[in-house]
């Protein structure tokens, strides 16, 4: 048996308080996210505006604070105008990030509306790949102004009196990739970016910015796209952007469960490289991070492929619907981890996507809604990850995977909610071999009782869930001692564990 697994928990080693938009996540105008995702009129579970309660009641479970809107990819050729006022007039497009057709019956106000119902904010994108500042700004005028203007009256006459009020605005997506419509370098953005930023603030003083980083790690531009870029818009920027998706295309499961180790080099040079602009700057305030993209995607890559070449222009058709097996759920949970233990930087992060597409939540079309293997650590860190994160201070085996070495057996963070003063410890054994024993030193903790240890474990790496069966769920585990502040159990091979204590 590989060696005990030693973590100390203590209310002094804070890393920060965490802001709660880490368990955000994101809807784009892609696949069946939105039409017989979120909204299905005629659904059996439609209410009166077409929104499907079973998928509106998944989404509440998992307490989402703010959901990416409406790309991605998609943001690029986005012409917002034709997103509202009456539905008949408006213009039907084609977004040719993902060569399909888009009716626009649902746009800006439905999905403003679907956030409230949902109890979530709107993290808006603008389409800087073939629009500019002025658009930027008319949108912006619509959402949040109460001015007697032409853009806010618009809004009026579509029946919104009030203003969103929408807070966080992403400056275009993924600008660096070839792929992207509009696609630019990174002085040429930067420099839309800044201007673009910079005349909104003009607008609304509460806004703030999210700024394009690298597409993923493998980028080539990466960091460079992020100094050049920062450079232009540290002044006005307040978060830059990471995507990072995983792949286990080899089945290669210990080396899949090992690559959060890129994640945390991906963090910390994305952190240097925003310290360092904000020095050549002789700048005051730290740039955020928004890891507004990550999660597992790969299963549906030829599928989809194949899809947009060979059937384009279709309305909502099925695509990148991975199906997610019991792996990908603890590749999640890694990542949720590290989140954590980067509180003191990552401010904002979503889960790409939400409904159907490389999602937590599937529906039927005409049928019912359910929760892949995914939506389980997303909803327990949602749930338990609320308050502070702690310093892991933590003793653990090491093991070497096929493309990385000293890769930690036991990864772990903890959580203090102040509030409801509860204590959650998350923990993965990512060794695919061995059982561990963990013991949890909590001593700091006086009064606190153990209230219950939750887990996802099994022996078949690739079972995955349906809308008939869940396989892969919870379960709660009995076993762990709690002894003068010390919390002992074993974590089984590859598995997801949840320790709760309460006062
Ligand atoms: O989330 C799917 C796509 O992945 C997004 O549209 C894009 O930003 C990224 O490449």
């Amino acid at each position: 048996m590989a060696q005990t697994t030693k973590m100390i928990v203590d209310k002094d080693f804070v890393i920060s308080r965490i802001d709660q938009r880490i368990y955000g996540s994101f809807i784009e105008h892609l696949g069946r996210a939105v039409y017989s995702g979120i909204y299905q009129p005629g659904h059996p579970s439609a209410d009166a505006d077409g929104f499907r309660e079973d998928v509106a009641e998944l989404v509440r479970e998992l307490n989402v604070p703010i959901v990416r809107y409406p790309g991605g990819n998609f943001v690029s050729n986005f012409y917002w105008e034709d997103s509202v006022g009456p539905i008949e007039q408006r213009k039907k497009r084609l977004d040719l990030a993902w060569r399909t057709f888009e009716p626009n019956e649902v746009g800006l106000g439905e999905f403003a509306k679907w956030a409230k119902k949902v109890n979530t904010d709107v993290m808006m994108a603008v389409n800087l790949g073939t629009r500019g500042v002025s658009d930027a700004l008319n949108l912006m005028e619509y959402c949040n102004l109460d001015t007697d203007s032409y853009y806010a009256n618009l809004r009026r006459s579509h029946g919104r009196k009030e203003p969103y009020n929408i807070k966080t605005w992403c400056l275009g997506n993924e600008m660096d990739g070839p792929w992207q419509t509009g696609h630019k370098s990174a002085a040429e953005y930067g420099h839309l970016a800044a201007e673009t930023a910079k005349a909104m603030k003009q607008m609304d003083r509460n806004a703030e910015f999210v700024v394009c980083g690298s597409s993923n790690v493998d980028m080539p531009t990466f960091p460079q796209w992020e100094a050049t870029t920062l450079e232009e818009t540290y002044n006005y920027v307040d978060y830059i952007s990471l995507h990072q998706y995983y792949g286990n295309a080899k089945d290669d499961t210990a080396d899949f469960f090992a690559k959060t180790q890129d994640m945390e080099t991906f963090l910390r040079t994305v952190i240097a490289t925003c310290d360092f602009v904000k020095a050549k700057k002789r700048g005051k305030k730290d740039i955020m991070l928004s890891f507004d993209e990550w999660n597992v995607w790969y299963h549906s890559h030829q599928k989809d492929d194949e899809a947009m070449r060979e059937r384009p222009w279709q309305s909502a058709p099925a695509l990148l619907e991975d199906i997610y097996t019991f792996e990908d759920a603890i590749v999640d949970g890694l990542i949720l981890i590290e989140f954590l233990k980067h509180a003191d930087r990552v401010k904002v992060a979503c889960l790409a996507q939400l409904v159907n597409v490389i999602a937590p939540i599937m529906t039927e079309k005409d049928g019912r809604a359910w929760r892949q293997t995914i939506f389980f650590p997303y909803y327990h860190a949602s749930k338990y990850g609320r308050g502070y994160a702690l310093q892991p201070v933590i003793s653990t085996g090491k093991h070497d995977t096929s493309r990385h070495e000293d890769v930690s057996d036991i990864e772990s963070v903890a959580v203090w909610n102040d509030e409801k003063q509860e204590l959650t410890i998350f923990a993965v054994n990512r060794n695919t071999e061995e059982d561990i024993a963990f013991e949890a030193d909590v001593r700091g903790f006086e009064g606190y009782r153990f209230i219950e240890h939750l887990a996802l474990e099994s022996d078949d790496m690739k079972v995955t869930n349906s809308a008939e069966e869940e396989k892969v769920r919870p379960i709660s585990k009995n076993g762990g001692t709690f002894d003068e502040g010390k919390f002992s159990t074993v974590l089984k091979k590859s598995s997801w564990n949840v320790i709760r204590f309460a006062k």
